[in-house]
C-alpha cells in the first residue's frame, strides 16, 4: 500500500495554483449524460474520483478522452450496462448518476454506493427527493439500487428533506428534462451546486434561483452539447491555506474565489491569524513576531455547517491549527457522526484532544507534535494528517493515502513544490 513519508518542519514558501473543484467536476460529469451530445469540460481535476466515475460511464456507453484537465466526454447512446460492483464501491459521488439516467431513459440501476465512511450516510434523501419526482424505487437486492419512471415533479415541486448536497443534485439533474417547471425547495447552495446549475443552465435546461434554497427547472427536451469550465476548488484552497498558515509559511494560494471562504475568514479572523484576500487568491506570510503560533488566539467555537457556514469538509485541517493555537477551541461537527476518526491520530502525535461525543470535541493548544505512524481515514482526515505531519518534529509515516488521491491532485508533488519534505512509497 502507497503511503507518504513526511519530514516535519519546514516553513512552506512560494505558489500554488488550485484546481478544479471535485464535487463540481463529478455531478457535472453525471449530468453530460442528460445530451447525446459532446461535451468539453475544462478545469476537470486529475483525480482519482474522476477516473472512477468516468469508468462507470464507459459501462453506460460515454466515450471519452481526459487529457490535461479537459474532458471531451460524449454518450450517443445510453446502453444498458453492467456497473462493476467494485467501481461504484470506490465512490459515493456514483449516486449522482440516478438523476440524468432517469432524466435520459426513466430507468437507472447501480450497485449500491460506497466512499468515505462519514458515518450512516444512507440514501433516503435521493429516494426521497426522486419519489417526489414520481419515480418509483424497485426492489434489486441488497447490493443494489434501481428505479424507474420518467422524473415529472407532482404540483411541480420537490422539498428536500434537508439541505443535501448530492440529493439536491440529484433532483436537479432528473428536472433537467422533465415537461414543465420543477421548483426544488431546501436546496443545498454549496458552490458545486451552483456550478452544476450554470453548466446545465449553458445547456439550455432553464434554470433559476442559483445560489438560493429555491431553484427553479424548467426542463427542456434536449439539452445541447456545451463547453464549460469548472469552478475553482475552495476545500483544495482551503487546504492548502491552512497548510500555509500551520507551517508558518509564505504563500500565495492562487485560483481561489475569496468569498467561498467566507465562514473561514471570520474564525481566522478571530484567531488573530493573517492573510490578505486578493481577487482571486489568497497571501498567506507568517505574523510580525518571532514565534508564530504564540500569536495564534483559540476560537470560541468551530462549527461546521451548510453553506456558507463553515464547511465540514475543512474541519479535519483547521483542527490541525487549533492544536497550534492559544487555549480551548470547540469543535461542533454538526453533519457527520463519523467524522471524528482522526482526531485520535492526532492526539497519537501528541496534541490535546478531549472528544465529547461523535459530534463535539475539545481541543488545547498549543501543543508541539511530534512524528509517528498515522493514518487516512477519509479523503480530509487525510489531508489533516499531511498538515500535521508536516509541523510534526522527525518523521511522519501516513497511511491509506489512496482517500487523499480520490480528492486532491498531486497533493505531495504541490507540497513538495512549496518546499515540503515528502516521498511518496509505493
Ligand atoms: N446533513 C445534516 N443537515 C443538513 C444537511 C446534511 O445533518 O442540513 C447531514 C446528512 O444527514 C449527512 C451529511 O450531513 O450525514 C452530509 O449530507 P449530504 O447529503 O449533503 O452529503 P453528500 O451529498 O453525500 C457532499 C460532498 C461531501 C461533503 C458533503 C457535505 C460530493 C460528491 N460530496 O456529500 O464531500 O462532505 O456534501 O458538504 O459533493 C469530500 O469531498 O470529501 C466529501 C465527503
Amino acid at each position: 500500500m502507497p503511503k507518504f513519508i513526511i519530514n516535519g518542519g519546514k516553513p512552506l514558501k512560494g505558489e500554488v495554483k488550485i484546481g478544479g473543484s471535485k464535487n463540481a467536476a463529478l455531478p457535472i460529469i453525471a449530468a453530460t449524460l442528460l445530451t447525446e451530445e459532446l461535451c468539453v469540460i475544462k478545469n476537470v481535476p486529475d483525480i482519482a474520483d474522476t477516473h472512477t466515475l468516468l469508468e462507470i460511464l464507459r459501462s453506460f456507453g460515454s466515450e471519452f478522452e481526459f487529457k490535461n484537465h479537459t474532458l471531451r466526454i460524449q454518450t450517443k447512446k445510453i446502453i444498458k450496462g453492467k456497473v462493476s460492483g467494485e467501481l461504484a464501491c470506490k465512490m459515493r459521488a456514483s449516486v449522482l448518476l440516478l438523476g440524468p439516467l432517469l432524466a435520459r431513459t426513466g430507468k437507472a440501476r447501480l450497485p449500491y454506493p460506497g466512499g468515505c465512511v462519514l458515518g450512516a450516510r444512507p440514501i433516503d434523501t435521493h429516494v426521497n427527493v426522486l419519489s417526489q419526482l414520481g419515480v418509483r424505487e424497485l426492489n434489486a437486492g441488497a447490493n443494489e439500487i434501481a428505479f424507474e419512471g420518467a422524473p415529472r415533479a407532482r404540483g411541480g415541486e420537490v422539498v428536500l428533506p434537508e439541505f443535501s448536497v448530492t440529493a439536491t443534485e440529484n433532483a436537479i439533474m432528473a428536472a433537467a428534462r422533465a415537461r414543465g417547471t420543477t421548483e426544488v425547495r431546501l436546496a443545498a447552495v454549496e458552490p458545486h451546486v451552483q456550478d452544476l446549475c450554470r453548466f446545465l443552465k449553458k445547456m439550455g435546461v432553464g434554470v433559476s434561483g442559483i445560489g438560493t434554497h429555491t431553484v427553479i427547472i424548467r426542463g427542456i427536451r434536449k439539452p445541447r452539447g456545451v463547453t464549460y469550465t469548472i469552478t475553482p476548488d475552495y476545500l483544495e484552497g482551503g487546504t492548502f491555506i491552512l497548510a500555509a498558515i500551520v507551517t508558518g509559511g509564505t504563500v500565495t494560494v492562487r485560483n481561489v474565489i475569496p468569498h467561498d471562504l467566507d465562514a473561514m475568514w471570520n474564525l481566522l479572523c478571530e484567531m488573530k491569524v493573517p492573510f490578505v484576500l486578493g481577487k482571486n487568491s489568497v497571501q498567506i506570510s507568517p505574523p510580525k513576531k518571532s514565534t508564530p503560533f504564540s500569536n495564534y488566539l483559540a476560537c470560541k467555537r468551530l462549527q461546521t455547517n451548510v453553506f456558507p457556514g463553515f464547511p465540514t469538509d475543512l474541519q479535519p485541517p483547521f483542527v490541525v491549527l487549533l492544536t497550534q493555537a492559544q487555549g480551548k477551541s470547540k469543535i461542533h461537527e454538526a453533519l457527520f457522526e463519523g467524522r471524528f476518526k482522526y482526531l485520535p491520530e492526532l492526539v497519537k502525535m501528541g496534541a490535546h484532544i478531549e472528544t465529547l461525543n461523535p459530534h463535539e470535541a475539545i481541543v488545547t493548544g498549543p501543543t508541539s507534535l511530534k512524528g509517528g505512524e498515522v493514518k487516512s481515514w477519509d479523503i480530509r482526515a487525510g489531508a489533516a494528517m499531511m498538515l500535521a505531519a508536516l509541523i510534526a518534529k522527525g518523521k511522519t509515516v501516513v497511511s491509506d493515502i489512496h482517500y487523499i488521491d480520490r480528492g486532491y491532485e498531486r497533493f505531495d508533488e504541490k507540497l513538495r513544490a512549496l518546499g515540503a519534505d515528502i516521498t511518496r512509497l509505493p
